[in-house]
């Protein structure tokens, strides 16, 4: 589904089902770029440099999946996308995907070539993984409380009426579901250490000099779990937004909740996802009762983390089961 929504966003194309070859492929190397990613070689070498040398053989593995990710991203869909612009007049109501505009900052010399493919690998990398994982969260926890999933269901009946399907412009009259998302993204981040970054000059923060050019990872996770600053933070309690902490947004508004990061380098794709785990997990609330697969009382929340990531330690198969909208 996440490659379906950002590739349409991105190429206005679609893949019709799950064993379609490109997106076998696609997934495929994508998958591998972020286990290599997830892997402790990724960075020791940043912090250990004696053990730089020992990495050549992960570097070069690297390299050779970044080079068939950049050329299947290449010749299966900018190039297609170049061709069929080259085809058809191309004023500005003719751009119709996200491509078009950056084939178009190209075409004027704004930026390369190079800058397009990276800005088409980057969208691969920040926006679907990220993006499934705080659903397959947000699933989990409506599993494992079920009183929170028959609030969100409730509120989306009284709301929109039995049967009408939630869309984009409900979503601010639907304080709880977006208070189930924002509860999501404070237990479970998706990327709780953010995404490293530096500083250019001399700095001192809480007593502490941090010297130019540092590597500066923040614990985002847990400014949003430390028990000085929130109520009771190991309870999923989509509550908490709506009573103690009603005025925090995920926009960093508030530095102890900062899932998309602060500031001039935080996350663009907010206005994306936000909408995007809100419509998918109420959808599938509205429709379905969402219960523990066969034989199981809870869903298993253990966490996997890599480097910069934490998702589900084991994925399963929820049981979904359609609800009788004449109830
Ligand atoms: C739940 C989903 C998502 C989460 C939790 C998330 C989180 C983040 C975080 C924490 C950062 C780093 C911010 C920092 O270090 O200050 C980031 C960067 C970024 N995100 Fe997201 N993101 C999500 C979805 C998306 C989507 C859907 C897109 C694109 C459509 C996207 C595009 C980006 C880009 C391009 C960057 C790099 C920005 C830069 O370095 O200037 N993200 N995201």
């Amino acid at each position: 589904m996440m490659y379906n929504n950002m590739y349409r966003i991105m190429f206005d194309r679609r893949f019709e089902n799950e064993d379609d070859p490109l997106f076998v492929k696609l997934k495929a190397l994508n998958g591998e770029r972020s286990r290599l990613a997830q892997s402790f070689e990724y960075n020791y070498g940043d912090f250990i440099p004696i053990l730089r040398p020992f990495l050549r053989g992960y570097l070069r593995i690297c390299k050779e999946v970044k080079d068939r990710r950049l050329s299947l991203f290449k010749n299966y869909f900018v190039e297609e996308r170049k061709k069929l612009a080259s085809t058809k007049p191309m004023d500005n109501a003719g751009l119709r995907c996200a491509i078009d505009h950056i084939l178009d900052a190209e075409r004027k010399g704004e930026i390369n070539e190079d800058n397009v493919l990276y800005i088409v690998e980057n969208i691969n990398v920040a926006a679907i993984e990220t993006t499934l994982w705080s659903i397959e969260w947000g699933l989990a926890e409506l599993v494992n409380h079920p009183e929170v999933q028959r609030k969100v269901r409730e509120e989306l009946d009284v709301v929109l009426g039995m049967g009408v399907q939630i869309t984009e412009p409900d979503i601010p009259r639907l304080p709880y579901l977006q208070a189930v998302v924002k509860e999501t993204l404070r237990l479970r981040m998706a990327i709780p250490l953010l995404v490293p970054h530096m500083n250019l000059h001399d700095a001192k923060l809480g007593g502490y000099d941090i010297p130019a050019e540092s590597k500066i990872l923040v614990n985002a996770w847990w400014l949003a779990n430390n028990p000085q600053h929130w109520k009771r933070p190991e309870e999923f309690r989509p509550e908490r937004f709506l009573e103690e902490e009603a005025k925090v947004e995920a926009n960093g508004n508030d530095f102890r909740y900062i899932p998309f990061g602060v500031g001039r380098r935080s996350c663009p794709g907010i206005i994306l996802a936000l909408p995007i785990l809100a419509i998918t997990l109420g959808r599938l609330v509205q429709n379905f009762e969402l219960l523990p697969p066969a034989g199981m009382d809870k869903i298993d929340t253990a966490e996997k983390g890599g480097q910069f990531s934490l998702h589900i330690l084991k994925h399963y198969t929820v049981v979904c089961k359609p609800r009788s909208t004449t109830l």
